[in-house]
């Protein structure tokens, strides 16, 4: 690690844009977006991350326009006038702050019960019926609905780049619509969108090439996915590397950049026989950017009472010059429990060696809206822990 400017703070150029560091916010809905158009708090919420030091912003999900997208009330739509305008708001006050900024567009699929949305009367739509084996939820897809969601989700992107955003983000994670294609706990389908790990990803790459002509060349798109998913955390859609490259390499001829590997803990190896993480593989098999994700600056001992905490802030006492490498070993020692490995100097590493090329940080900058520059100024009394209760306001 260059002690002068560890990778975390180095600029980077990749997908088309040019980023002044490696730090992303992850998306996260907040609820606070009634009739589905952003709240007037959100321009102020995104640009106060970005003024924090964080060069990229993808936004918490956002549905798109077709009938059955959300299950959800008070989430953001990509529809409507007004919601254009607030995120139009939204978008200048990122830029204004000098950040960029991607929509990450969404549908819930099976996760939907009628009562919500635009259109409550609606069941949720999905690629089987399924929530999970075994569970059933609305009703399958046809191909009339698939043609739908595919349009809608395209629709969605030229609106955000009117807007003005600088990319887009499928939501294709965490057991909602584009990732119940993926798993074959959720498709069950005998067409050609069902079967194997790379008829599963039919679905998702039409889409994605849907979105690409839509939206032209030069424009991100970034695909986020997980193993994981909320109806089963150890769900798993891809049992080995090359089943992996199954799903993700149609990915890559439809037209993605990115690809955003959702996991919850980002130290941890993916298969066996190598340390490289989800976001790692990602990178390796597609040769395209990845983001990695999973409690950076969390651990269940972030500032816990053991005392270490003051220890360290002695040792780091801020009229003391110190290193960047000296401040991020302490970072570390105070956000993890595993020191090191699962810290930011392990982090840290593994961006240098080229495993990933982003690092988005969800809870932590929910807790400190000026992460990235509390850490690189090394001012580390002002880190606060996150508690669940801080979403109750933006
Ligand atoms: C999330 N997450 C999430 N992910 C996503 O793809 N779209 C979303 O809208 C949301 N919404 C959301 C809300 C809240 C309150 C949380 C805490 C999380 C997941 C999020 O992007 C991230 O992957 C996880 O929070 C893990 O990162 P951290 O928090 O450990 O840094």
């Amino acid at each position: 690690m260059t002690v002068s400017s560890p990778a975390l703070f180095q600029a980077v150029h990749l997908a088309g844009l040019q980023l002044p560091n490696r730090l992303v916010m992850a998306p996260m809905t907040r609820y606070m977006s009634p009739g589905h158009v952003p709240s007037q708090e959100a321009p102020a919420y995104y640009a106060r991350r970005v003024r924090g030091g964080v060069g990229l912003v993808i936004t918490e999900a956002t549905v798109i326009d077709e009938p059955h997208a959300t299950a959800y009330e008070d989430v953001p739509g990509m529809f409507g006038t007004a919601a254009c305008l607030a995120w139009r708001a939204v978008v200048d006050e990122v830029h204004a702050a000098g950040g960029k900024i991607f929509s990450q567009l969404w549908h819930t699929g099976a996760i939907r019960k009628p009562g919500v949305g635009p259109r409550p009367e609606l069941p949720g739509i999905s690629p089987s019926g399924l929530l999970m084996p075994g569970v059933q939820s609305g009703r399958e897809m046809t191909r009339a609905d698939i043609e739908s969601v595919i349009v809608s989700f395209s629709r969605a992107a030229a609106t955000a780049a009117k807007l003005g955003f600088d990319g887009i983000e499928i939501h294709g994670a965490h057991g909602y619509l584009v990732d119940q294609f993926l798993w074959a706990g959720s498709n069950q389908r005998r067409d050609t969108y069902g079967g194997s790990p790379a008829a599963r990803a039919r679905f998702a790459s039409d889409l994605v090439a849907a979105v690409r002509a839509e939206v032209g060349p030069g424009f991100p798109i970034s695909f986020r996915f997980s193993q994981w998913k909320q109806q089963d955390y150890s769900a798993r859609l891809a049992l080995t590397p090359r089943e992996l490259e199954q799903i993700l390499l149609p990915l890559v001829d439809a037209g993605v950049d990115i690809f955003h590997a959702s996991t919850r803990r980002f130290w941890e190896a993916e298969f066996p026989g190598s340390p490289l993480n989800l976001a790692g593989w990602a990178k390796r098999i597609t040769g395209k950017c990845a983001i990695t994700v999973g409690s950076v600056c969390l651990d269940s001992d972030f500032l816990d009472d053991s005392g270490e905490y003051e220890k360290l802030m002695h040792e780091f006492d801020a009229s003391k010059p110190a290193s960047q490498e000296e401040l991020l070993g302490a970072v570390s020692h105070l956000m993890s429990g595993a020191a090191g490995a699962a810290g930011l100097h392990g982090l840290n590493d593994r961006l240098e060696r080229g495993e990933f090329d982003l690092v988005a940080i969800g809870r932590a900058l929910i807790a400190n809206p000026d992460l990235p520059a509390l850490i690189e100024r090394g001012d580390l009394r002002q880190v606060q822990p996150y508690s669940a209760e801080m979403l109750s306001r933006l």
